[in-house]
């Protein structure tokens, strides 16, 4: 079965074709950086302006890659939410007016759900049941992956997700966008430990995150120190540990709510997924951490960590695997959250 994957939830414009939820045929990212980083995060209305400038010559960049013909495609897959409405309803439209004119199915997904099937696109195949760490710019949470019996969500973040942490400090500073990206080049090569920043744990069997607290001291000590995109009281060193420090305080929390997860519900795989997930402090930490606990890993590439429309395409194939055709697809709507 091929599946038409379309994305657009918030600043990329993404299609795809898949075969089987597994075979990627194609899969095309018109990425919106350069339009919202002056404004150091993405500008909602500019994004649905920018999504409807590209949503068809990416559709019909995503057909012509795959050489598969748009009369060849089974069903139509598509993020609904949650996301930036009217960034997602470009994306929906299109996918249903391909559907329309097709005849074909169209399958609504959640975007979250796209994140987690990214898990399956990684070299090896998880064993089901697995811990899999959602980590992006508007989520944080554990989830215990079991697609046929439903998602059990463990624990989430209470107050910001990790990506906007790091979106934050990183716009504080003036360094870039995405902040995630901007901050991991700036710790390369750093003292990971040169500032020590505060990890919320709660108690020690939560699962539970919160990266408020971190945000306000990583604040405070850019206004304190003087820190800027130039250096910290004229000095580059200073701003690349603050880099790494921040970031080390985000990772260690991930890392370690990860492994206890796996150990509270008694399972030997985790996986990471969502735009952090990218994070090479984290892949690495994660890989150090399931060596020492005997356990495994899966990472999907990083091109399918950030958003794309390849783990839409997939997430649709599970879902028609699942209900198959449903009824009044075409009337569904976009949601926020
Ligand atoms: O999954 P994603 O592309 O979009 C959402 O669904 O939110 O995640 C975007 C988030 C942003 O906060 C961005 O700063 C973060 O992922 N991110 C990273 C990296 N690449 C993207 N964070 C840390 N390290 C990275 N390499
Ligand atoms: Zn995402």
């Amino acid at each position: 079965m091929v599946i038409l994957g379309v994305e657009t939830s918030c600043d990329e414009t993404a299609a795809a074709v898949v075969r089987d939820g597994k075979e990627i045929l194609s899969g095309v990212i018109a990425s919106q950086v350069p339009v919202h980083a002056p404004f150091g995060g993405v500008v909602p209305e500019l994004a649905s302006r920018k999504h409807l400038e590209y949503i068809i010559p990416i559709i019909e960049k995503a057909l012509f890659d795959s050489g598969i013909a748009a009369g060849e495609i089974d069903a139509v897959g598509v993020t609904r939410g949650p996301g930036l409405v009217g960034a997602l309803l470009v994306g929906l439209s299109a996918a249903k007016a391909m559907a329309y004119a097709l005849r074909k199915p169209l399958i609504g997904v959640n975007h979250l759900d796209g994140h987690i099937e990214a898990a399956f696109l990684s070299e090896n195949m998880p064993q089901e049941p697995f811990i899999c760490l959602v980590v992006s710019g508007g989520h944080t949470a554990l989830y215990k992956v079991e697609p046929e019996k439903g998602n059990v969500l463990l624990g989430a973040t209470r107050d910001d997700a990790a990506g906007e942490a790091f979106d934050k400090v990183a716009k504080i500073l003036s360094i870039g966008y995405p902040g995630g990206v901007a901050i991991q080049n700036l710790a390369l090569g750093a003292n990971p430990k040169a500032i020590h920043f505060p990890r919320s744990r709660f108690d020690k069997d939560s699962l539970e995150f919160s990266f408020s607290g971190l945000k306000t001291a990583a604040a405070n000590f850019v206004r304190s120190n003087h820190l800027s995109a130039e250096g910290g009281k004229g000095s580059e060193s200073l701003l690349k540990d603050f880099a790494a420090s921040f970031q080390e305080a985000v990772v260690d929390v991930l890392v370690e709510k990860s492994i206890l997860a796996a150990k509270q519900c008694g399972l030997s795989s985790i996986a990471a997924v969502g735009g952090v997930a990218a994070n090479s402090r984290l892949r690495e930490r994660l890989g150090q951490a399931v060596l020492a606990e005997n356990l495994h890993l899966y990472l999907p590439p990083v091109k399918f960590c950030t958003d794309n429309a390849v783990m839409i395409a997939a997430a649709a194939y599970r879902t028609w695997q699942r209900l198959g055709p449903q009824a009044g697809m075409l009337d569904i709507d976009a949601f926020s959250r």
